[in-house]
């Protein structure tokens, strides 16, 4: 494939030499795009002298003076990446200032385009940073997000460019390059090709404009779930309430694609049970299965306050009432579309997963739950376990069926996705 490599000025310019390194030796070409501040950090020579081309920076040649068309890159790339890409190049990305080779060059771009975001932590959690990142992710740009870590400030947080490796990995996975091993084999999985549906995090309902009844989810669970899922090339549809966490997997959010490609995640963002409820039984519609990660309220405010609530008397008394049954309504629709079903048509039968997270008595109510929303099988996680359940990177879940209970050690989170991932495939 052909790759337009962007490089902006920061310190993390000096791993765009892995980069070239890992693209080159999957069989792939390279040609480098620099901004004038990303010369200071890195040589053009060093960076020709390992994509065997002219690196190219200026809009004209300074020794013919001919001029380089940013119009044929566009043309010739099969990609382009930007690592790494400074809060500068982003907020000229997103609002098309094309004052270097680069921005006219991304501007000009037919293909793909990805970035790789350096920068320190107040910058990257800066709104105007995440509001230019969001403009450029509903343009279909796929943001491969960075890590935590010492910056080169040396604070500590989120901004690190993510590792070369990585990078490469999340580029060429997204493209379906047939040079990357996981492509091989997401192929081979029953669930390549396949949609499925992944609810994950809390939900929060409104009490007034300052305040919310919500939980401790923060998403780690069904997160890993639906990395998994894409990693064997499905296509993922992750419905997900509030929570900073974003997949390390390219990623796109719903305004951005009509639907997710194989090996993609599209993610729903959403606020309440109510507009969890309405995405989730929007896209189960399309989907073969679904699993249900999110931890949703089963109570909110039949009111909202319009303002906030003063503090008057001693008592503030709020009336709830129960948010709709997600799980239940999906049960209720794979119900009616398997029965609809020829006999024969097993390898078309909808399939629906759900979690219980318990306190006591927990196998019991596990059972329960998985009949009352007709579940082909439920996870069950209990607060009991030391290390499982809301915000740890670990869980210990036993996989209950109508006729099975296997119960697995505790493990991280991504661990615990593989094997429920594993159950499910045996279904499909
Ligand atoms: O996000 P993390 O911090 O990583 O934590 C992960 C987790 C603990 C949230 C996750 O592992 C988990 O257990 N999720 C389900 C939590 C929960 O709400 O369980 P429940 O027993 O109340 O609900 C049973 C099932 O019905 C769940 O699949 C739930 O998504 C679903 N449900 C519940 C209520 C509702 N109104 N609609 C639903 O669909």
């Amino acid at each position: 494939m052909n790759i337009v490599l962007g490089i902006t000025g920061s310190i993390a310019a000096y791993k765009a030499c892995s980069i070239i390194r890992l693209l080159v030796k999957a069989g792939h070409e390279v040609q480098v795009v620099i901004t004038p501040a990303g010369k200071e950090f890195i040589t053009p020579i060093t960076l020709s002298a390992l994509t065997s081309k002219p690196v190219i920076s200026d809009f004209f040649s300074q020794r013919d003076g001919t001029w380089h068309s940013h119009v044929s890159l566009g043309l010739w790339a099969d990609a382009m990446l930007i690592a790494p890409a400074t809060a500068s190049t982003i907020g000229k990305m997103a609002h098309g200032i094309a004052d270097n080779m680069l921005i006219t060059t991304y501007l000009s771009m037919k293909a793909p385009v990805f970035l790789a975001p350096a920068m320190d932590l107040d910058m990257w959690a800066h709104p105007s940073t995440q509001e230019n990142l969001s403009l450029l992710r509903q343009r279909g740009v796929t943001v491969i997000e960075p890590a935590s870590g010492e910056l080169a400030s040396h604070l500590v947080g989120k901004g690190r460019m993510e590792e070369p490796e990585k990078i490469v990995e999340s580029l060429l996975c997204a493209l379906n390059a047939p040079s990357h091993p996981a492509n091989a084999a997401a192929e081979a999985s029953p669930l390549a090709g396949q949609r499925i549906l992944l609810t994950a995090g809390p939900t929060y309902e409104r009490i007034d404009p300052v305040r919310f009844i919500g939980n401790y989810s923060s998403g780690k669970m069904g997160i890993a779930l639906a990395e998994e899922c894409a990693r064997r090339g499905a296509e993922v549809e992750l419905v997900l309430g509030p929570t900073p966490l974003r997949p390390a997997m390219p990623y796109q959010d719903s305004k951005a694609v009509d639907a997710p490609a194989a090996g993609q995640i599209r993610i729903t963002s959403v606020e309440s049970a109510a507009e969890m409820h309405e995405a989730a039984t929007h896209l189960y519609a399309t989907c073969r299965s679904a699993i249900l990660c999110a931890a949703v309220a089963d109570f909110t405010p039949d009111q909202v306050a319009e303002q906030k609530i003063k503090r008057v008397g001693n008592d503030l008394i709020l009336h709830l009432c129960p948010t709709p049954d997600i799980a239940r309504a999906l049960g209720e629709m794979k119900r009616s579309y398997n029965d609809g079903l020829k006999a024969d048509a097993d390898g078309k039968r909808k399939l629906l997963v759900g979690f219980a997270l318990e306190t006591h008595d927990e196998l019991q109510h596990a059972r329960e739950k998985m009949e009352r929303k007709n579940l082909d099988f439920i996870v069950l996680n209990s607060l009991q376990d030391e290390g499982a359940g809301f915000r740890y990177d670990t869980n210990k879940i036993t996989i209950v069926s109508r006729d099975t209970e296997t119960a697995y050690p505790l493990k991280s989170k991504v661990e615990v996705a593989k094997d429920i991932i594993d159950r499910l495939t045996t279904l499909l």
